[in-house]
């Protein structure tokens, strides 16, 4: 039997992922139990001679080693082969990927001053779920609840953190409260979340080719994203200037978005947001801006990583209008604070006791979400204090 020309492009697909599969399994020898043990999430190759790996949240040396440079060099050339690239290419900043969809990144001389260095983020197959980030601590019942009809009532959220602590994964497990009624648009540098409704359309950036052409960036992904009438967007990273188009989407018809972003604390979250709608060289004057960024974020909710390597949820926050004084003002609804009971002292995200400026928008549906879990959280119980309005650390 003759068989189609797409079943023989399958074949050719297939029979390159393998060759590609054994090749990098053969170079990559030294860091290969790595790469297969699930409890490590990133390995790291800062020379030939020294390898560090993050297992269980927290990183180490490792006493294995590439043979030589060369080696090295070898096994680094033999993965951007297969992505169309090459380490003697001119580009000293390179991203490629392994079979399983993990992120490689290379950076080499003279970007890297002490030689070549490669990092590898290998690709989770299964995302954490919520249940699971309360099981371990990360989030409560409480605030899965409030997340959970945040999202339903089309709120906003920007989840903030720094490098590695756990932004993507919370923003893929958030996700996974948005209806299954919604068009949904998923935007990514490199794909990393896993959406679990069946209208979802994904896509990715497009790294220039080798003479620097036919690159496609998030805000140009944004902007057509736009035209395939998504009621929601969710942008894997907002680093550029699509954090204007963001602002602008969120606020005219495509409530319930969500992204991720790198910020320290809430308010670092929107000043960073607006820093980057300011690169888009649009001319706004910053009040109209900073108006603009107040009424698109509704919810910051801020991912923090410890020094023991857990990640939990540090804070959550309302973004209120801006000031007359032309200044951002949050409230928190969730905050950490110092508990002592019979375990010992410890830390525990705890609602501050303020009700949340979503109340007003919740319809009969979301109401029902609402157990005594989070009934004072929305005033349908009367007892949280209105919305008041905390100073920002430009005021103090
Ligand atoms: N709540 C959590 N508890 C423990 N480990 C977590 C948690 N969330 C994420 N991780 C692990 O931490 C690592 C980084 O997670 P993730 O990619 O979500 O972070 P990120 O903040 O998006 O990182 P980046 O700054 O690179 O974008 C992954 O290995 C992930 O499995
Ligand atoms: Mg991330």
């Amino acid at each position: 039997m003759i068989s189609s020309g797409a079943e023989e492009q399958t074949k050719l697909e297939t029979s390159k992922q393998e060759i590609f599969a054994a090749t990098v399994a053969h170079y990559l020898a030294p860091i290969k139990k790595y790469l297969d043990n699930t409890r490590v999430a990133e390995v790291m190759v800062n020379k030939f001679d020294e390898i560090y790996v993050e297992m269980d949240g927290k990183m180490s040396k490792v006493p294995e080693v590439f043979p030589d440079r060369d080696a090295y060099a070898a096994a680094v050339n033999n993965i951007l082969q297969f992505t169309g690239k090459s380490l003697y290419d001119e580009a000293s900043l390179i991203d490629a990927r392994l079979p399983d969809g993990s992120r490689v990144h290379v950076a080499k001389e003279p970007c890297s001053r002490f030689g070549m260095a490669m990092t590898i983020r290998k690709f989770s197959k299964s995302m954490l779920d919520i249940d699971w980030l309360v099981h371990i601590g990360s989030l409560t019942d409480q605030i899965c609840e409030y997340l959970r009809i945040a999202v339903n009532a089309e709120a906003n959220v920007l989840v903030a953190g720094g490098t590695s602590s756990g932004k993507t994964s919370l923003l893929n497990a958030l996700s996974s409260y948005i209806p299954n009624t919604s068009r949904i648009v998923v935007i990514e540098d490199s794909s990393e979340l896993q959406l679990q409704q069946d209208h979802v359309i994904s896509m990715e950036t497009k790294p220039p080719d080798r003479y620097g052409r036919g690159h496609v960036g998030i805000r140009e992904l944004f902007r057509s994203s736009l035209r395939l009438r998504p009621d929601r967007i969710v942008i894997g990273e907002v680093r550029g200037g699509e954090a204007l188009d963001m602002i602008q989407a969120m606020t005219s018809g495509h409530g319930g978005s969500m992204g991720t972003l790198h910020a320290n604390n809430p308010y670092d979250a929107l000043n960073r947001l607006e820093t980057m709608a300011l690169m888009s060289k649009v001319e706004l004057p910053l009040y109209a801006l900073r108006s603009q960024a107040a009424s698109a974020i509704d919810v910051i909710v801020q991912m923090t990583r410890h020094m023991s390597g857990a990640r939990v949820c540090s804070a959550i926050a309302e973004v209120l209008p801006i000031g007359e004084d032309g200044n951002y003002h949050l409230q928190d609804v969730f905050r950490m604070e110092r508990m002592e009971d019979e375990t010992g002292k410890h830390m525990q995200l705890k609602w501050t006791g303020v009700r949340s400026i979503l109340a007003k928008r919740l319809k009969f549906e979301h109401e029902e979400m609402v157990t005594e879990l989070t009934a004072p959280v929305f005033g349908l119980e009367g007892d949280g204090e209105e919305p008041h309005m905390e100073e920002s650390p430009d005021d103090a």
